[in-house]
């Protein structure tokens, strides 16, 4: 095992997953470690950092783009490198997402495997380093253990999902999986995980083909990760105290969120893979909370027709609104540039539709009153953090069970169609009651006690700053 010295600091290798709602919490957690003195080197893929940098706008392009610069700046010490996904960079990794997915299982590694090599070769200090990896990758154990490196797992959703995936078995054996097709079916053999229902599960598993990409990749990752060292979670233990605790007696993991608290200010470079439109104009001519922030995040796709009901409903509702409508989100045979530009003529100066948007500076601003979302786990994390209340729209993966969560555990959102198929009367309705401030007192309340047990936990003496000081004494102990 690669030992810790005194006189080196930590040197974190951080490989992250290709996919935005990863590389944000990515990008923070490498921050908070440099900040406290840890040295990172930061890998991104060649892709990523194409699309990174063909989505800043013009004139921040000077040399090469460095998401780390302005972080350097300031004092830490971080270094960028780019490292191939193992296809080329010219493919066509939407058109080809299952293939993109594949290669990432079966080509990255011996990528990864050869860089770290070489890394670990050329680094004569190489004492104090450690490897961090996405827990969705299926690599980190068999690299660490070949270089000698400490693994440590880092997992950006809820610990809730986590501890879900990793008892499929269990959940094979409880007859839960293949999924039997009754969404009312009550989980209740997984350890720390009070009552739940099947219809809260991660999508994929609610089907009876467990054969595809999406499923190797959680049965391969989910192997992996039970031979991790340490474990991360950007979640808060207060949240999820039972399910940490439970995941506690068999790996040593520490909940240390919510890491979009960690943002670098007058940061340059985005780290964005689309362009972020600048929304502050209009924001500021709008009134206080009067304006409904819409976004799916990086990933799912909507139906036509379940885009269509929800502009319908918006403009139904007579509420402001500012969606962030990213190229390719709806699965569609038509152009919907003409279908967007007639919803901002239609809402004649309410809504606001742009690709993408800085969304933290969104849900920050005053104008913001609530956010409809996909419920993926970053954007509850922000949402929570701005103190925004939301309508939750699930699309796959986590955001069923990360819905339950907000809705049924911590009241701060409403559902929009409790799994019946959405209805632009509908949309009107839940829009008009999550931003009239009568109905949506106790909602606004509920997000202010459950912000209150995010500040605590990274003030002084909270949970996630004592948990980084054990993660960090596990670490070196690990090391020695
Ligand atoms: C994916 C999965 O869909 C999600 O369920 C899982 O928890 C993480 O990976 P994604 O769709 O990317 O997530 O959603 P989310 O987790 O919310 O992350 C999106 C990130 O993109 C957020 O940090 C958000 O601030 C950012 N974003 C989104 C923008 O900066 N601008 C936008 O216009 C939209």
């Amino acid at each position: 095992m690669a030992m810790y010295s005194e006189t080196i600091p930590l040197h974190a290798i951080m490989i992250c997953y290709p996919l935005q709602g990863h590389i944000n919490p990515f990008t923070n957690l490498a921050i908070k470690l440099a900040s406290k003195g840890f040295t990172i080197t930061f890998v991104h893929t060649q892709h990523v950092h194409q699309l990174i940098t063909k989505a800043q706008p013009e004139e921040t392009i000077d040399d090469e783009v460095d998401i780390f610069s302005e972080a350097r700046k300031s004092g830490l010490d971080i270094k960028y490198i780019t490292i191939s996904d193992g296809l080329p960079l010219e493919f066509d990794r939407d058109l080809n997402f299952i293939q993109y997915m594949e290669s990432l299982i079966y080509d990255f590694p011996s990528v990864v495997d050869e860089f770290v090599g070489n890394l670990i070769d050329s680094d004569h200090s190489r004492s104090s380093t450690f490897l961090i990896a996405d827990t969705f990758h299926s690599w980190p154990v068999r690299v660490s253990r070949k270089y000698n490196l400490v693994n440590v797992s880092f997992w950006t959703q809820p610990a809730l999902v986590f501890t879900l995936y990793n008892h499929l078995d269990l959940l094979k054996e409880n007859g839960h999986i293949p999924f039997r097709g009754d969404p009312e079916e009550i989980i209740s053999c997984v350890p720390g995980v009070k009552l739940m229902k099947m219809k809260d599960f991660m999508s994929f598993f609610l089907d009876s083909d467990l054969s595809t990409i999406v499923h190797k990749i959680f049965f391969q990752a989910f192997e992996d990760v039970k031979k991790a060292d340490l474990i991360l979670y950007n979640t808060v233990e207060e949240f999820e105290h039972e399910i940490l605790s439970a995941l506690s007696q068999k790996q040593p993991g520490f909940a240390i969120g919510p890491l979009c608290a960690t943002v670098l200010t007058n940061n340059r470079v985005s780290r964005s893979l689309w362009s972020e439109s600048d929304c502050s104009h209009w924001l500021a001519s709008m009134n206080p909370g009067s304006v409904l922030y819409v976004s799916f995040g990086s990933l799912a796709q909507l139906d036509e027709h379940v885009f269509v009901e929800i502009a319908q409903g918006l403009l139904l509702s007579k509420m402001n609104f500012l969606w962030a409508l990213r190229p390719g989100i709806v699965k569609s045979e038509n152009d919907l540039k003409s279908e967007c530009a007639k919803l901002s003529d239609d809402s004649e100066g309410r809504g606001l539709i742009v690709p993408w948007c800085p969304q933290n500076d969104v849900l920050s601003h005053h104008a913001i009153g609530g956010f409809l979302t996909h419920c993926g786990w970053n954007s509850i994390l922000e949402s929570i953090w701005w103190r925004v209340p939301m309508i939750c729209y699930p699309l796959l993966g986590d955001q069923l069970t990360n819905r339950k969560l907000v809705v049924d555990d911590w009241k701060i959102g409403i559902n929009l169609s409790d799994g019946e198929i959405v209805s632009r009367e509908e949309v009107a309705e839940k829009v008009k009651r999550l931003m009239s401030e009568k109905s949506s007192d106790g909602l606004r309340k509920e997000v202010q006690q459950v912000k209150k047990i995010l500040d605590d936990a990274i003030a002084q003496k909270g949970s996630s700053q004592e948990n980084i000081k054990s993660f960090v004494r596990e670490l070196k102990a690990e090391m020695h």
